[in-house]
């Protein structure tokens, strides 16, 4: 069977395709057979190990990733799950991608009907993650919010739920056709294109009254450029910071950080695993959405299975991606 592994702490040239034995459901665990992961950018992090050295006691095994498949196995005590039984979840090992997973019971729910392989793949971390952060900041509508990353799988549903919940959403995203997408299509307000634009004067612009909400994905320059437009009582959720993961020197802070002080703001950080007890309710309710319509999830599908994870994992990088990165294994 193929897998995918790093080796600890080690670079990119150590991620590579291995054969290794399929693996055997232990008590509480079941063996699922993949149909779609998703990919998130913290695996590459820990690649690096930038995350794990700087903030062992946070990240302690990697952000994971998302799984969709089917129960192969179940080993004992597993009453929940039976071989067979069409699953999502996520993986929190760096060696993220195998044809047969070995997951803890507790980490999946059951698939929710009428939602593809690719989609499944897409829910889980991502999806639970935007919706984890939105209830974190107890939002209220009419509220400015702005998310960073806009056009990822974090983003364009933590944008999306903002909307639903009745803000004002401002999307930050790099380039012109992911712009076009998040507004045309996800229904956001507005979007700041970072790339091609000035952000601070666009926040200007698109945020006369300040930024109550501020969801950010990537950190850097565009996190100061947001701490410069904030609304007095402002709310900011450290979800990542992708423009730092891979950064040989230290990484940037906010040097605009005093805006916390003169607004009265805070910012929080936060990891979906402390919502872990919460993800089937976030399932249900984002399953919910995409079936009434007003969700829209987007799947940027990387087909050739375990072989092709190292190139796809670079593509959250690259900025190649629109929606969540997900590795197709054996979807029929
Ligand atoms: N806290 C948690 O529990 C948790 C859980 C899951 C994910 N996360 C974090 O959430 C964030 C988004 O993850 P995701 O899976 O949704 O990834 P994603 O947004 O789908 O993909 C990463 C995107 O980041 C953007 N990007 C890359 N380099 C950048 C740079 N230097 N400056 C600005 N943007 C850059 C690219 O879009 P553009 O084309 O727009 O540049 C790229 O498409 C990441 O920081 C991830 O680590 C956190």
């Amino acid at each position: 069977m193929k897998a995918v592994r790093f080796d600890t702490y080690g670079d990119i040239d150590v991620l590579k395709v291995v054969e290794v034995d399929p693996p055997v459901a232990g008590p509480g665990h079941v063996v699922v057979r993949m149909k779609a992961a998703g990919i998130n950018p913290g695996e590459a992090s820990i690649r690096k190990g930038l995350l794990a050295e700087r903030w062992p006691t946070t990240f302690p095994s990697g952000e994971g990733s998302d799984l969709a498949g089917v129960v192969d196995e179940v080993g004992e005590g597993v009453t929940v799950f039976a071989a067979g039984n069409e699953v999502l979840g996520w993986i929190d090992e760096r060696a993220s991608q195998a044809e047969l997973i070995e997951v803890e019971a507790a980490k999946l729910v059951h698939r929710p009907g009428g939602v593809s392989w690719e989609a499944a793949g897409s829910l889980f971390v991502a999806g639970a993650t935007a919706y984890a952060a939105v209830r974190a900041v107890a939002l209220q509508p009419g509220e400015t919010v702005v998310v960073s990353g806009a056009a990822g799988a974090v983003g364009s549903v933590a944008g999306q739920i903002a909307r639903i919940k009745g803000a004002r959403v401002v999307g930050i995203a790099g380039g012109a056709e992911k712009c076009r997408w998040i507004v045309d299509e996800l229904g956001f307000d507005v979007a700041i294109d970072y790339k091609g634009e000035d952000v601070r004067r666009a926040l200007r612009e698109h945020a006369p009254e300040g930024v109550d909400v501020y969801f950010d994905n990537v950190g850097g320059e565009i996190l100061d450029a947001v701490l410069t437009r904030l609304a007095r009582g402002a709310r900011i959720v450290i979800c990542g910071a992708v423009s730092q993961y891979n950064a040989t020197g230290p990484v940037r802070g906010p040097s605009n950080y005093l805006a916390l002080l003169v607004y009265r703001a805070s910012m929080t950080g936060m990891v979906v695993f402390d919502y872990a007890a919460r993800f089937g309710e976030a399932t249900a309710a984002l399953a919910g959405w995409l079936g009434e319509g007003r969700l829209i999830s987007r799947e940027h599908i990387v087909e050739g299975g375990v072989s092709a994870f190292p190139d796809a994992l670079l593509k959250l990088f690259s900025g190649e991606n629109m929606g969540k990165l997900v590795l197709s294994l054996g979807v029929e």
